[in-house]
Parts: structure tokens; C-alpha cells; sequence
């Protein structure tokens, strides 16, 4: 391949020259007309929803396997559900660079969401295995089976298993139709005992690369196509269970209500308020729900999701005291009892400074300037951190970088562009230690 950086026969590395021209434009239809086909299997009628071991998931997880096989990856679907294609590489005994995302999604979601970042490594690893052109390290394109949390209150079930991360306790939480994590795994044909051998010694890893939708419009709003991921916020996610009391729409003076859905607006404007107060910190109540509800009846129950994010842990614990305190002031002044109940804690994430350089070097190859941002939104990567090294590259969103919506849009160049990002990010990359 004329200009293409070749892996020289010693093991060593010619650094890559302005990324290979020649390739442009063979990646970007093929990745999302392979989205698109993938987004063929939803659970609802009418959008894109795609959760943890629906009739879709598995088909998605079928589907997956047999691109990977198609590049040369010899492809299995592990304990958990994640699609695993692999590769080795030449130099004996060689460490692992994983390349991965997620392909679940939230309800009405958008077609790239974690999908884009497997598609554009199978994409990657088939003009790799299309061109005989080896690795000195072993690869293994990793399709997550589980990060959003859409069915179960937990996520990141997929990269957790492969981290070590997994936490068994998290098999007995229960989706809305009160289905338990380990049944549906039993009845998906999983041995829930089998996951915890799904983790990957450390020692055995070079790094983890995730490429991603950008889910926000900075690239957009500086017209750059692709961005090197420097850090990834914190999240935490818990449960307020708000208990009043019920009765007659018609017939309780207001001064004598304990109306759960009051107390729980309260709780909303406090969340907004108190993370309005501060650049870099969000607070999302997404869910809201009214058990047995009625139009002429007095709400005694209500239940929300908490979702509190910044990129500095220190920003993010205080805001997360302080709803959690004056969440306590509300339930006493208004009477109600109040349960809390944690969900999710993620810390803020730097992803490694030789990952970000190494992805940096290559998008200059492909003659795109260098950006570097700060991920919002929570990553499978965030379950490497502390295990190997991690790094992230976005590519552009448009649609003023709108996600987890059926308007999330990628352009068929951006995504192109991103895959020779990762393929001069491949050739190129060495390391310290030997592989
Ligand atoms: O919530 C998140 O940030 C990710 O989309 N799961
Ligand atoms: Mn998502
Ligand atoms: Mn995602």
C-alpha cells in the first residue's frame, strides 16, 4: 500500500507519514451501513432500543461475531455476552491491546452510541488481516454486551467482567418486570458462575483504545472531525424512593397532603439548582416514576433516578452531599420517608498521557489538527482505568452532538477518518515494554 507506514520486518516501526490517502473513504459507508443494519433489531416498534439480552441483543451479538470472523478475527461470545474477536501477534507471548465499546443501548436510542467504536475496530482489523499485514501484539476487539444500564440498575456489565470488576451482588438486581440479572442470564443461556473468569490479567494487557461518538457538539462547534479523549467525568448514579401517603385528589385539604410527586419536584429543582452552581458539573434526574398512579389520586409513592457528573471527583462528591442533605430537610419538613439507594459510582478518569500522544501523533498523520477534550459522558474505558492504560479518540457528532436520541448522526468521512486514525495508531504504536 503506497505511503502506508509498514511494520518493518525487525518488529520495529516506520512512523507513519500523513496518513495513507489512498484508503480514504473505503471505511466510513461500510461502518454505518453496518450500523444500520445492526439498528435493523430493536425491542420497540418504532426507534432504536437494544437492552441487555433482549431477542435484538442477541441477535446484534450474532451478527457482531460473524463481521469479526469476516476480519480474520477468530470471534466467540463470552459468559457475559460480549462479542470477543481476537487476534495474535507475532512476536511470541505477546500482550494484548484491547480495542472496544458497547452494543447495547438506552431506549430510542441513536445507531452509533458504542456502536460506532466496535464497528471501526472490526473495520480496522479486516484491511489489517485484507493486506497480510500483521502486529507485533496481540489485538482483541471486544463489543461490550452491557454499559448503559437501561435494563438493570447497574451497567457496565460487559467491561467490568473483562476488568475484574464485576461485582456478584449486582446478580441479583431486578428489571422493571422484576426479572433478576442471574434469571435472565440463565435464561439467555449464560452461566452466571463463569463471569468472573472473564478478567484479564493486567500483566497480560498493553492498553485499552476505545473509539466513540463524541455525544456533544465541541468538534462540531470547532469543525474538527476527530478529538483525543484526556479525560473522562466521574459519575454517580443512585435511587431516591420517596414514600407520602396516599388519597382522594378531591377530598384532602392541602395543608394535610403528604404528596410523594411534590416532594419529588422539590428534589428536581434542587438537583438543577444546586448543578447550575458550578462549570463542568451536571445533574440529571432522567427518571421519574409514579407507581400506581391516577389522575384523581394523591401520589404516596414516587421513585427517581440521580444521575451527578464532573471531572473532578472533589466537585462532584460535595454536590452529591449536599442534595443528599437537603434531600433529608425536605423529607422531614414535608414528612415523607426517603430512601436512598446507590446505584453507580464511577470516578473521573484521565485517560494514560502515552495512549493520548500515541493517538495525537496519529491523527497529525491524517492531517487533522489535534484536539484534545474532556469526555461527559461515562465510557467502557472507565472500567480500565487502575488495570492498563486507557485512551479514547472521538469522532465528530452532528446534529449539534445530540445522543441517546434517534437524531444522533455521524457523517460517513468523520467515521472514515476515525477508522485511519486507528489504523496509523496500529502500525505505529509501540511500546516501552516489550509486547
Ligand atoms: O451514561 C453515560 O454516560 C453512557 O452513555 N452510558
Ligand atoms: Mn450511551
Ligand atoms: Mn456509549
Amino acid at each position: 500500500m503506497p505511503g502506508r507506514p509498514p511494520h518493518s520486518a525487525t518488529g520495529g516501526f516506520v512512523t507513519g507519514t500523513a496518513g495513507d490517502q489512498s484508503i480514504a473513504g473505503r471505511f466510513g459507508p461500510r461502518i454505518l451501513a453496518w450500523a444500520d443494519e445492526l439498528a435493523a433489531w430493536s425491542e420497540s416498534p418504532d426507534g432504536l432500543t437494544c437492552t441487555y439480552l433482549s431477542d435484538a441483543h442477541r441477535a446484534v451479538a450474532g451478527r457482531l461475531c460473524a463481521l469479526m470472523q469476516k476480519a480474520g478475527l477468530t470471534a466467540v461470545i463470552d459468559a457475559v455476552g460480549n462479542v470477543v474477536g481476537r487476534r495474535e501477534g507475532t512476536s511470541p507471548g505477546a500482550r494484548t491491546l484491547i480495542l472496544g465499546s458497547h452494543y447495547d443501548t438506552v431506549r430510542k436510542a441513536g445507531k452509533y452510541d458504542g456502536r460506532f467504536g466496535i464497528l471501526a475496530a472490526i473495520a480496522a482489523m479486516d484491511d489489517l488481516h485484507e493486506r497480510g499485514q500483521q502486529l507485533p501484539f496481540a489485538v482483541e476487539v471486544i463489543g461490550f454486551a452491557e454499559e448503559e444500564g437501561a435494563r438493570f440498575p447497574t451497567a457496565y456489565l460487559g467491561s467490568s467482567a473483562v476488568a475484574g470488576k464485576f461485582d456478584s451482588a449486582v446478580l441479583a438486581k431486578q428489571d422493571a418486570a422484576g426479572t433478576t440479572l442471574e434469571e435472565a442470564l440463565r435464561a439467555a443461556g449464560f452461566d452466571p458462575a463463569a463471569i468472573a473468569g472473564l478478567a484479564r490479567p493486567p500483566g497480560n494487557l498493553l492498553g485499552y483504545v476505545e473509539l466513540h461518538i463524541e455525544q456533544g457538539p465541541v468538534l462540531r462547534n470547532e469543525g474538527l472531525p476527530v478529538g483525543v479523549v484526556d479525560a473522562i467525568a466521574g459519575a454517580t448514579r443512585f435511587e431516591v424512593a420517596i414514600s407520602g401517603r396516599g388519597g382522594h385528589a378531591g377530598t384532602v385539604p392541602m395543608a394535610k397532603r403528604r404528596d410523594a410527586v411534590a416532594v419529588a419536584a422539590e428534589i428536581i429543582l434542587l438537583v438543577e439548582r444546586r448543578c447550575s452552581t458550578a462549570a463542568g458539573l451536571v445533574g440529571t434526574v432522567g427518571q421519574v416514576l409514579v407507581p400506581d398512579s391516577a389522575v384523581n389520586a394523591i401520589p404516596g409513592r414516587c421513585e427517581l433516578s440521580l444521575d451527578i457528573r464532573a471531572a473532578e471527583d472533589g466537585l462532584r462528591d460535595a454536590a452529591i452531599a449536599d442534595i443528599k442533605a437537603e434531600i433529608e430537610r425536605i423529607a422531614t419538613r414535608r414528612k415523607v420517608g426517603i430512601e436512598v439507594h446507590d446505584m453507580l459510582q464511577t470516578p473521573a478518569v484521565r485517560c494514560a498521557p502515552r495512549l493520548q500522544s500515541a493517538l495525537a501523533a496519529s491523527v497529525a498523520h491524517c492531517g487533522v489538527p489535534v484536539r484534545r477534550l474532556v469526555s461527559g459522558a461515562g465510557h467502557d474505558a472507565v472500567m480500565f482505568d487502575g488495570i492498563t492504560d486507557v485512551g479514547m479518540l472521538f469522532v465528530r457528532c452532528g446534529n449539534d452532538g445530540i445522543s441517546h436520541s434517534a437524531d444522533e448522526t455521524i457523517s460517513a468521512e468523520d467515521a472514515d477518518l476515525a477508522a485511519r486514525v486507528l489504523l496509523d495508531f496500529l502500525t505505529n504504536f509501540t511500546t516501552s515494554a516489550a509486547f
